[in-house]
């Protein structure tokens, strides 16, 4: 078999058998297939798109080069869940312990940030002592003791995928169907838990921009799951404004401990309720009355709130800079953006949103790039808020004050301002389950 002849063959469209992606993708993983041909073969992959029955031996593929975790240590139903990727994107911190203090067991396997899209596990270490580096034993035990865990998956959990995903980074072939779906699904399937709930987001800082995307990529990656076994469902979420007030990485950790404490922002509430909700549902826990029901009590009692506690103090990090919060590197520079007119901020592009975030230090430009935990954005105003020429929009935070003019005039390039207020969106579009789409709008 070559190379040459498999990147030809879906060149002109053509179905790849499943020795063709194994030769492909498992030589990649090995370094015997170069950058250069698996780069033609992502690219015709985005041009011409993948069968099911391919996209579905792509994920086993990847899912099987690497170890497999075995959660059957852990008694009872094990959830997780995965979102395609967002910004201000917070929902893990809070979602995690609410659905933990409600009783089912989260086995949460995360990722860092890529792209202008921020990550869980630079989040959590924004938390002095916070290992998400933890062997799979390690994992278990804590989840058996409090109930959740949050890790950044295991070095060899879809080691295919790791390398996959680094260069379809730099390649311009992130935004496919299947190779979102095969990447997600690879290490949902290698991660061992029995429910998954997918959070496939939607809009300008998406990877899917449209809600039609949306819902093809969630039924395939649905149907993966159940393939395996697995119960899966997904919610089709907005993303075309960013989530919550903040973003950044410890700042999105404050606003989460915000959340749990009942005062944070009503748009990120409701997300993070109905996502949890589904989470219990998903786990046989009872009805979505019953379980939202469950979810606001956890809120309003303050047990979800001591379950992130408790799970940040299980993995080694100092929960006092939770309970207060306190202690987070402070930024050197914080600084106003200020609106250049007046009007309804009538559309954000949130992708230019997350990239000026990243312009001051709270993401990678490159792999290999430090990140500023400190460093974010405090958004004042959003998308339906009138805005006055003069007023602040949002407060920018970086240690270095060379950064703020280019992020900040991004910043502003994103912001749509003009005379009519806008319609307010739905949160939540629809949810895709096993042969079933359910719309919202
Ligand atoms: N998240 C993933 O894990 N993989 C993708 O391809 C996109 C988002």
């Amino acid at each position: 078999m070559r190379m040459y002849d498999i990147i030809a063959k879906k060149k002109i469209g053509y179905e790849l058998t499943l020795d063709e992606i194994e030769f492909a993708f498992m030589g990649f993983t090995r370094e015997e297939i170069p950058d250069y041909q698996m780069s033609a073969l992502l690219m015709a992959i985005y041009f011409n798109g993948m069968t099911l029955s391919e996209t579905i031996n792509l994920t086993k593929c990847m899912a099987n080069s690497g170890e497999k975790v075995d959660l059957s240590e852990i008694q009872g139903i094990k959830v997780d869940k995965h979102s395609t990727g967002g910004v201000g994107d917070k929902t893990t911190l809070i979602v995690t312990p609410i659905v933990a203090a409600c009783g089912v067991k989260v086995a949460k396997m995360s990722g860092k940030g890529l792209g202008f899209t921020g990550g869980t596990i630079d989040k959590l270490e924004s938390i002095k002592g916070f290992d998400t580096c933890l062997s799979i034993q390690r994992f278990i035990e804590a989840v058996n003791k409090v109930g959740a865990c949050i890790a950044g998956g295991t070095s060899n959990l879809a080691p295919a995928d790791k390398k996959l995903y680094a260069l379809r980074d730099v390649t311009a072939t992130v935004d496919s169907i299947p190779l979102i779906a095969s990447s997600i699904m690879s290490k949902k399937l290698a991660s061992g838990a029995d429910g998954i709930l997918l959070d496939v987001k939607t809009g300008s800082g998406a990877f899917m921009k449209s809600i039609e995307d949306s819902i093809k990529l969630a039924q395939i990656m649905v149907d993966i799951g159940y393939g395996a076994g697995k119960k899966v469902s997904a919610l089709i979420t907005n993303m075309d404004i960013p989530l919550g007030n903040k973003i950044g990485n410890s700042l999105e950790v404050v606003e989460a401990v915000q959340i749990l404490k009942g005062a944070g922002p009503k748009d990120l509430t409701q997300m993070c309720v109905a996502l949890a909700v589904e989470m219990l549902v998903l786990a046989g826990r009872g009805d979505a009355d019953f379980c939202t029901s469950l979810v606001e009590e956890t809120l309003s009692s303050g047990s979800a709130f001591e379950k992130l506690c408790e799970i940040v103090t299980e993995q080694g990090g100092d929960a006092q800079m939770i309970r207060e919060p306190s202690g987070f590197t402070v930024a050197r520079v914080c600084k106003e953006v200020i609106s250049p007119k007046s009007g309804y901020i009538t559309k954000m592009d949130t992708e230019a949103v997350g990239i000026s975030s990243v312009m001051l230090g709270a993401g990678r430009d490159t792999k290999d790039s430090e990140i500023d935990y400190s460093a974010g954005i405090d958004m004042k105003k959003k998308t339906g808020d009138y805005v006055k020429e003069g007023e602040t929009v949002a407060v920018f935070y970086t240690q270095s004050e060379e950064l703020f003019d280019n992020a900040a005039e991004k910043y502003l390039s994103a912001l749509t301002i003009s005379g009519n207020k806008p319609s307010e969106s739905p949160l939540i579009y629809a949810k895709v389950e096993k042969s079933h789409i359910m719309r919202y709008e």
